[in-house]
Formats: structure tokens, sequence, C-alpha cells
């Protein structure tokens, strides 16, 4: 039994966040010990005290976790300036903090997390404290984390907030309709300044494609009498994950203008060549024919100049989730294989190895994820799509900070998702559906309008 559930435990990881599941442990234990499970229903009395012992336990280890959250942006900064002023030679390990110890996958932090406030104030939504029966969960903690989250950017810090576009914004394969609640809260954000950037994989390569995903949003600010012409040059897209920007662009019919790489492409990105590039791309395409044919997956084959994927071969087919997972996995690791040299590609001119060119070159990044429905695999990220929208909203050259960032998304597992790689270059909320977003920007305007007064 145990070896059966440590090879699942260990096979699934990639399903899990650790970070989540150790707070979710932390408050699993006041809740064994203090729900009570047996009283009688209708017994409001005895229910009242139980939640405010339990909400006073909960929010003791939120305290607790915020403090060891705290010690560990000090050894990061430390470890950062290792070195440097420290007087720690420099090809010593860095030493974790104890919460790296505990979740060695947690981190960086970009901002301190109020996760106390946070869940008082989740707690006020969603009576977590008062459940007898259902200790705290996944979703509690999540919430909890992006209240905190929120809470650490307002007060003046935020200066540029990213969107995941599937999910997020809308459903998953729909588009931004001009009934959206979420747009009215996006114009709003443009009108306090705040830049946006719409970072999606859906990759197209013209304006009136994603025109025809965004046009909601877009002829809500080409409409706007209120926003001025800096805040509506204050919204791009960033498709592809990493590919394509386009800008706001009031003459043209589609609102929108393509940017040229050579505009935006940061000096590592414009060091990726074509060539491998394409032979990356050829990789992961053989890897997927190789899944639709072992798996007999319903499946077409979809090749883009950036991306390869597959997609149900018919309107209305579905591809298993676990059919669509192991595809990920499968092809994330035939390309690392690739990066590390096992299958050499002779024809690749002046290089022995995928990605890897000349000596001393890193691969080139790239993103393989389930997309609910399909399989994509990206050229690039998600944290080089962010890392060019701070670039371009930066002023003087200076790109915009991590803790002035705040990305939106839906993916956020460590595998398989594409919104987890955000994490490196910004702060980050992890929303379930677009409803859960105009919560979010709810929770963020009100901050905001309560840390101003
Ligand atoms: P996101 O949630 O906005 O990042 O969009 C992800 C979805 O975009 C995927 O699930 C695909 O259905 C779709 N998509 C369309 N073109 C591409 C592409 O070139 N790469 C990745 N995803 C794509
Ligand atoms: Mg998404």
């Amino acid at each position: 039994m145990t070896t059966r559930y440590r090879v699942e435990y260990a096979l699934k990881t990639h399903r899990r966040d650790q970070f989540i599941e150790w707070i979710k442990g932390l408050l699993a234990v006041p809740f064994v010990l203090y729900s009570q499970p047996t009283g009688v229903p209708g017994d409001d009395a005895s229910v009242a005290v139980m939640a405010e012992e339990a909400h006073r336990r909960y929010a003791e280890i939120m305290r607790d976790v915020e403090m060891m959250i705290d010690d560990h942006i000090v050894r990061q900064r430390q470890n950062q300036s290792q070195g440097q002023d420290t007087g720690i030679p420099s090809h010593l390990t860095p030493l974790p903090s104890k919460l790296g110890m505990l979740v060695p996958t947690a981190g960086p932090f970009f901002t301190r997390l109020p996760l106390e406030a946070a869940f008082k104030y989740q707690d006020r939504k969603r009576y977590m404290s008062s459940r007898r029966y259902v200790a705290p969960s996944f979703n509690d903690v999540r919430l909890i984390l992006n209240s905190a989250q929120t809470m650490a950017v307002t007060g003046g810090a935020l200066q540029l907030a990213t969107f995941d576009g599937d999910v997020t914004l809308y459903d998953d394969g729909e588009s931004l309709e001009p009934s959206s609640p979420v747009i009215p809260r996006l114009l709003d954000l443009l009108r306090k300044n705040i830049k946006i950037g719409i970072v999606t994989a859906a990759g197209y390569t013209t304006a009136d494609q994603y025109y025809g995903r965004l046009h909601g949003l877009l002829d809500a600010v080409a409409t706007s009498p209120d926003l001025d012409e800096a805040q509506k040059q204050s919204l791009v897209i960033m498709g592809g994950e990493a590919n394509y920007l386009f800008a706001y662009e009031p003459s043209s019919p589609h609102r929108l203008a393509p940017v040229p790489r050579t505009e935006w492409l940061t000096p590592e990105m414009a060091s990726w060549s074509e060539a491998e590039i394409t032979a990356l791309l050829d990789v992961a395409e053989s890897a997927l024919r190789d899944c639709v044919r072992t798996m007999h997956l319903p499946a077409t084959i979809v090749r883009k100049d950036r991306a390869v994927g597959i997609i149900p071969s018919e309107p209305g087919l579905r591809i298993a989730r676990e059919s669509l997972e192991e595809t990920v996995l499968v092809v994330q690791r035939i390309l690392e294989l690739s990066h590390l040299g096992y299958f050499p590609q002779p024809n690749l001119p002046g290089a022995g190895r995928l990605g890897g060119g000349g000596a001393g070159r890193k691969g080139i990044p790239f993103c393989a994820f389930n997309g609910g429905r399909d399989v994509f695999v990206d050229i690039g990220d998600k944290s080089w799509g962010v890392a060019v929208c701070q670039q371009w909203f930066g002023r003087q050259g200076v790109a915009i900070r991590g803790e002035n960032t705040l990305h939106v998304g839906d993916q956020f597992l460590s595998a398989g998702s594409n919104d987890f790689k955000a994490r490196s270059v910004g702060t980050t909320a992890w929303i379930a559906s677009p409803a859960e977003t105009v919560e979010l920007l709810d929770e963020l305007a009100d901050l905001m309008q309560k840390k101003l007064s």
C-alpha cells in the first residue's frame, strides 16, 4: 500500500502545488482538533464557539506562515547579494530559509504576503471557520493567497497587470464579448494609469484574429469617453506566449497594430535562431505524432511558425484529460532530452544538439501545456511574454519590476501549465474562472480605494 501510494504521489506531483498543500496540511491540524462534527444540527451557539476558536487558530497559523515568508525574503535578498557585500564566498551554495527547507519548490516572493489579514478577509466571505465537516481546502488556500497578493500590490505598487486569455478573461475557447463583466473592470485599471498586457498562448499572426477573440475589450477602449490617449495606449496583446506583440491602434479597423519583433525582442530572445526554433518544433511535432499513434488519440497535428500542437480531429470530440497530460509529459521529456543532446540533429547547421547551438549557449525555452482540450508546444513561455510587457511599458529603458507586476491566470501547476512560468518575473494570482477574475478585480479596486482614502 505504502509503495503504491508513494509511486502515485511521485508521479502526480505535477498536479499539486506544494506550497498550497503544505499550508492546507497546517490548517488541517486545528480543524481535526477543534471541529465538532458530532454537534447537533441547529445548535448555533456551539457552532459559534467552535468557529471563533477555529478562526483564532487558523489566523495564528497564517501569521506564522507570513513571518516565515518574511524570513525567506530576507534570505532571498542575502543570497542575491552573496559574495558582493556579505563576505560569503560566491562558490558556496546559498543557505535555504526554513520555508525553503520545508517547501523546496517555493519562491521567489516579490512582495511580503499579509496572510493573516487575507485569511480574515476570506473567512468573512467563505466562513471556513464555521465548517464542521470540510477542512480548509486547496481552493480556500488559493483564494487566501490571491487576497494576500492583491493586498500587497495595492497602495501604489501596481503598475502592470497582465492577464491570461482562456478561462481567465473568457471561458475556454470563447471570446471577450461586449457584455463581459470583466471589461468595465479592465477599463477601470486603465483609468487608474495601470498598464495592461493580455498574455495569451493563442498564437495568431494577424490583428483580425486577436480582434475576433478580444473585440469586446478593444471596442470598449476605443469608444470609452473618459480614457485619454495615453491610457488607451496602455494596452498590449502578447500572443503565442511571447511571440507576437500587438499594440492598441485607433486607426486600424481591428484596433490593433502588430509591433515588429525588432522593436521588442530582448537581446536574449533575439539570439534564438530560426534554424534552432524549427528544429525544436520538429522534435516536438514528431513526439506529438508518436503520442497520437500510441494512444490512438482522436487528434490532428497543427503546425505554426512558433508552435506545434494537437487539437481534436473533429469539433465536439474530446481528448481524455489523462491522454492530454500524458502527451504533455512525454513531449516535455523528449524536448528536455534533446536539449541535453540525446537526439543529435545532424542536419542542423553548426549544432550537434537541439537548441544547444554553440558553446555555452542556453537552449531555446519552450512551453508544453495542456490547454484543456488540446496540447501545444510554444516557443518561449509566459515569463518572456510578461517580461516583454514589463520592458515595453518601462520608462527610460528601465523595465517595470516584478513587485509592481501582477499576472492573473488559471494554469499554475508546475508541469503542463503555461501561466506557471510567469511566477519567475512577477507576482501572480491563480483564478479558476472568469467569474473569479471579476471578483479579484473588485477586491483590487476596493483595496485601492480604501488605501487612497
Ligand atoms: P491562454 O489560456 O490564453 O493562454 O490560451 C490557451 C489556448 O489557446 C490553448 O488551449 C489553445 O486552445 C489556444 N491556442 C491557439 N493557438 C495556439 C498556439 O499557437 N499555441 C498555444 N495555444 C494556442
Ligand atoms: Mg488560460
